[in-house]
């Protein structure tokens, strides 16, 4: 690797799930004008849903997700109370509307429902929106949660997807990010999910924790493929306790410096391909007959909130706390202190409390910034195709990247501005170059790599 790469691996940047990233969102974006874009929709449109579920049993060190630990059940069902009145709301609104492509159950902890909450969820989806046959139904699953009933509950909804949390498989490590999980526990729940029917199966797993050296990882990412996953999702783990405080649980002595979290990410990585699997994006990998690897050859791959998918839909919209919806007209998200979200969502409003709209200039850039995080490159004549005169101005910036950085960050090849390979760790600060709030914005991120 280059030194002028090496030196920016440490660089913070958004991880652009969207553009413009949520620390930009703002007030202006509220329930009436979310109401108007709901109405809005089509009766043709195809639609994804996202429910977050802000619980887990027990709290991961390393966790930076919108989550909050309860060891009781009666948070939960409270809760889920507001979520199902959230449900009628939106549902209410987009009246038949807009037919249900791709249902993602995310948080927190899904697998901490009950099963009777699992299975009256899965039906109160299925009355309220019109949800297609061969609509996808993943969901996240933290292996130490799962027994019989909720297996049987999740298959009886339609579960298509499982996307287990693995993190590490070395004891040291589980014991320092809090997360014990044995290997013969999480095969079990694979297992036990094909056993269903679910043919996708996906595993998470982590580089940059505490304790973490290239053989535990190397172990670890062996241990994982003889579980044939045909999805991986390798993720550095996000270091930000200014913003999580259980993660100065964390000894940051214990982790790995930039130079060694960029170590471990190419080793796994190199390992993972090596056992067939396509690299996909920045973090994730499948099995090359697997939807989202055919996605991606064929250019359809995507981002959004829940990292890279298949999901074409333009319209996402989001359930329960902090969720975060996008509409042809913007994002919005939800209020993401639970108690607020309940409290606005049962006296029948959307928890609507920020978002923003896209103008043409947020869509060019946001195109820029998904094509370079999914393919590492974008078409300068699809530019101008796209945005016209916005797409023009954005290609004399993304010219004067490539002759001033020379050709480091960015190089024009044919009609395409390419991120080049060896650069392709600093894919985010590539893209971080196109966003237009960044400067302006006061917000703090994580590293690089
Ligand atoms: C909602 S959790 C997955 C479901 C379930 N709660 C579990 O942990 O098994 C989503 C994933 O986000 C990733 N994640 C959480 N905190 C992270 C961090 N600080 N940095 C990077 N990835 C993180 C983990 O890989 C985790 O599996
Ligand atoms: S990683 Fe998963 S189980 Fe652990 S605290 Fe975060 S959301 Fe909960």
């Amino acid at each position: 690797m280059q030194p002028e790469v090496a030196a920016r691996l440490g660089e913070n940047v958004p991880r652009y799930t969207s553009y413009p990233t949520a620390p930009h969102f703002h007030p202006r974006v509220d329930a009436a004008v979310c109401r108007t874009w709901l109405e809005a929709l089509e009766s043709d449109d195809e639609i994804s849903l996202y429910l977050h579920i802000p619980y887990c049993d027990k709290l991961c060190w390393f966790c930076a997700c919108h989550t909050k630990q309860t060891r009781h059940y009666q948070p939960v069902a409270t809760f889920l109370h507001s979520l199902h009145r959230e449900i009628e709301t939106v549902g209410r609104l987009v009246r038949g509307k807009g037919r249900v492509r791709a249902i993602h159950f995310g948080g927190g902890s899904p697998t901490m429902l009950n099963p009777e909450d699992i299975l009256s969820l899965g039906k109160a989806l299925r009355d309220r929106f019109d949800v297609l046959d061969d609509a996808s139904l993943s969901v996240e699953i933290d292996p130490s949660d799962m027994d019989e009933a909720r297996l049987d509950a999740l298959s009886a909804i339609g579960m298509t997807r499982a996307s287990l949390g693995v993190q590490d498989f070395d004891p040291k490590v589980q014991k320092a990010i809090n997360r014990e999980q044995t290997f013969l526990l999480t095969k079990s729940v694979v297992d036990a999910v094909r056993a269903r029917g679910v043919n996708s199966v996906n595993l998470d797993l982590l580089y940059g924790l505490p304790h973490q050296t290239l053989e535990s990882v190397a172990r670890t990412v062996a241990q994982a493929l003889t579980l044939q996953p045909d999805r991986l999702a390798l993720f550095g783990y996000a270091h930000v306790p200014w913003f999580k405080k259980h993660q100065t649980m964390i000894d940051e002595a214990w982790l790995p410096d930039s130079a060694g979290r960029l170590a471990q990410s190419q080793l796994a990585a190199r390992l993972i391909v090596d056992a067939g699997y396509e690299a996909l994006g920045l973090d994730h990998f499948a099995k090359p007959d697997d939807t989202l690897a055919i996605s991606a050859r064929t250019g359809k791959i995507r981002r959004n909130f829940q990292g890279y998918t298949e999901d074409n839909c333009e319209t996402l919209i989001g359930l329960g706390p902090s969720a975060i919806s996008r509409y042809r007209q913007g994002y919005a998200q939800n209020i993401v202190a639970t108690g607020a979200y309940e409290k606005a969502v049962d006296s029948g409003q959307l928890a609507v409390a920020r978002g923003i709209e896209l103008s043409v200039d947020d869509l060019a850039r946001g195109w820029i910034i998904e094509r370079l995080m999914c393919h590492f490159a974008f078409s300068a004549i699809e530019l101008v195709e796209r945005f016209g005169d916005v797409g023009q101005s954005l290609l004399a910036m993304a010219s004067r990247l490539a002759i001033s950085g020379g050709g480091l960050l960015l190089r024009l090849d044919g009609e395409n501005f390419v991120v080049p390979k060896d650069s392709r760790p600093l894919v985010r600060t590539v893209a971080a170059k196109f966003d237009k709030y960044l400067e302006a914005g006061t917000a703090r991120h994580s590293v690089a790599v």
